[in-house]
This record gives structure tokens, C-alpha cells and sequence, in this order.
């Protein structure tokens, strides 16, 4: 029998609070699912490689969702990482703005149903941003990955994109989660109310600054404004600071470095009801 972490559990719980809970007797139809933030380089990598199954144990998740788009030297995912992390207890991967850094990946969304991009890149981008899974003794449920319009990459617009998706998915998926890859909070914000009561949850990612504004809209969406980052916790955005900070001073090109700091997992976690797709509990979480 595995033990249990304890530096794991006090700091989860110290943000999680209540859904760490034992589940109530009859809850039986709940699922829980934590969603992690960017994760960013090695140090994300192995964070993952070497806690993410303990904590799928210690917090009974049934589903784990994760940003990869700076899983790979701080830009974009190889085909390498990507298969490392959904063998290391990722179910979905998510992507963002650097999402085809890496040649290489490229081949993999015509292979791997688990990899997803923004589903408001042009026609013609690979891949696909949007899937319904339905896998054993789970609900089905749907992930749909977008990518904000404001201070990033010139797509499509994500509101219709959004639209347009939930037309097709099918009525018996309740349980749908969007990822919403994004700069500004003010345009997360905006996409939650608008998709508020016909998803589960929109979570954001991108800035790497894990928000303190989990909440449940009046029509039972559950959003986060950003998830934060899974990466060096010591570190501008993921990187090391030194040439952060030379960037700004002299205006001239520094290649940025990932940080050699001792990592963080961010995300939210949720509590979902089953039978209906929506969310209990929504709360930001972090393990150290
Ligand atoms: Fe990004
Ligand atoms: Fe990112």
C-alpha cells in the first residue's frame, strides 16, 4: 500500500480546504478532476514523472487534464514529452499559442486522441480542438482547448468557436471542460459568463500566475481565471530570471532559460456531479 505524502496532503489542503474532504456517503457519483496549469521544462516534466501519480491516489482522481504547451525547454511540446506525460497519469494533453514550437509534434495529433490544440486555430492548422471521450467505468465527457484573441497570435474568434463546437457535441455528454488559453483576464472573465450553464467548467491558462477568484456563475459554470503553471516556482513565468530581467534593461534579444528551481504543481480541482456535468466544488490548488 502507498503512503501518503503528508507535505502533500497539509499543502493541498491548505488550498483546497473543503473538497479534500472524505466524499459523503452517496456521493458515489461524483468525479474528481484536477486540471493543471502550463506545465513548463524539465523541472514541470518531473514534478509530474514523479508526484502525479501519488496524487492521483491521495486525492481519488478519476480524470487529470494539463496544459503542455511549455513542457518542452519552456516553448512548446515534443512528441517525446507528450508520450511521457500521458503515460505518467495525464488523460488529456491541452495546448496553447506555442503548441507547434516542435516539428515533431506535429504528426502526433494525427495519431494521439489524448493531444489537443486551440480549436479556433485557422482551418487547416493539425490536429483538433475538441474531443468527447468516453472512457471505462467513467462518465463520457468533452474537452474543448481555445485560445484568447487579446495581446496574442491573430485566430479565430473563440466565442463563436465555442458555439459552434457545442452544437456538435452530443446531449449525453454533460461533463465538458474548456481550457481557455489566454492573456487577459478580462476576456476570461468574459468567455466564462458567456459559456456560463452550457459547460462545466472554463479554466484558463497561459500566464503562468496561478488567480484567487475560483468560482461557481450563477448558472453553474465553474471557472478559475488562470490555473497557474506547473514549473520552477522560483522563477519569472517558468524562466530564469537573469535574462528576464536583461530583456527589459536593454531591449536587446536574450534567450530565455527555464529556470533550475524546485518545481510546483498548479491547477484546479473539482468536484463534479456525474449524472448532471455540474461542478460541486471548484478550488485552486498547489502542491509544493
Ligand atoms: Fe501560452
Ligand atoms: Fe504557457
Amino acid at each position: 500500500m502507498d503512503t501518503p505524502d503528508p507535505r502533500a496532503q497539509a499543502d493541498a489542503a491548505g488550498v483546497a480546504g473543503e473538497i479534500l474532504r472524505p466524499r459523503p456517503k452517496g456521493a458515489a457519483r461524483r468525479m474528481r478532476i484536477l486540471f493543471l496549469g502550463d506545465i513548463v521544462g524539465r523541472p514541470g516534466r518531473s514534478i509530474v514523472f514523479e508526484r502525479l501519480g501519488q496524487v492521483r491516489r491521495d486525492l481519488s482522481l478519476d480524470l487529470v487534464v494539463a496544459n503542455g504547451e511549455n513542457a518542452s525547454g519552456g516553448i512548446g511540446l515534443t512528441a517525446k514529452a507528450a508520450r511521457q506525460l500521458l503515460d505518467a497519469g495525464i488523460d488529456v494533453l491541452t495546448g496553447g499559442n506555442h503548441i507547434f514550437r516542435h516539428k515533431d509534434i506535429l504528426p502526433v495529433f494525427a495519431s494521439e486522441d489524448r493531444l489537443l490544440r486551440p480549436a479556433n486555430y485557422p482551418p487547416g492548422a493539425p490536429g483538433v480542438g475538441w474531443r468527447v471521450y468516453r472512457p471505462a467505468g467513467l462518465p463520457a465527457f468533452a474537452v474543448i482547448n481555445l485560445l484568447g484573441r487579446v495581446f496574442m497570435p491573430a485566430v479565430d474568434c473563440p466565442f463563436r468557436a465555442a458555439d459552434a463546437i457545442l452544437a456538435e457535441i452530443p446531449t449525453d455528454v454533460t461533463l465538458c471542460l474548456v481550457d481557455f488559453h489566454a492573456e487577459a483576464t478580462s476576456e476570461k472573465k468574459a468567455l466564462a459568463y458567456y459559456l456560463d450553464g452550457r459547460v462545466s467548467a472554463v479554466l484558463g491558462t497561459h500566464t503562468h500566475v496561478q488567480t484567487n477568484d475560483a468560482q461557481l456563475l450563477p448558472r453553474g459554470t465553474a471557472t478559475l481565471t488562470d490555473c497557474g503553471m506547473t514549473g520552477p516556482a522560483a522563477s519569472a513565468l517558468g524562466m530564469a530570471p537573469e535574462e528576464v530581467i536583461a530583456r527589459y534593461l536593454t531591449g536587446l534579444h536574450h534567450r530565455f532559460v527555464v529556470a533550475r528551481t524546485p518545481p510546483e504543481m498548479q491547477g484546479a480541482l473539482l468536484d463534479v456531479d456525474a449524472a448532471t456535468g455540474k461542478v460541486v466544488t471548484i478550488a485552486a490548488w498547489r502542491l509544493t
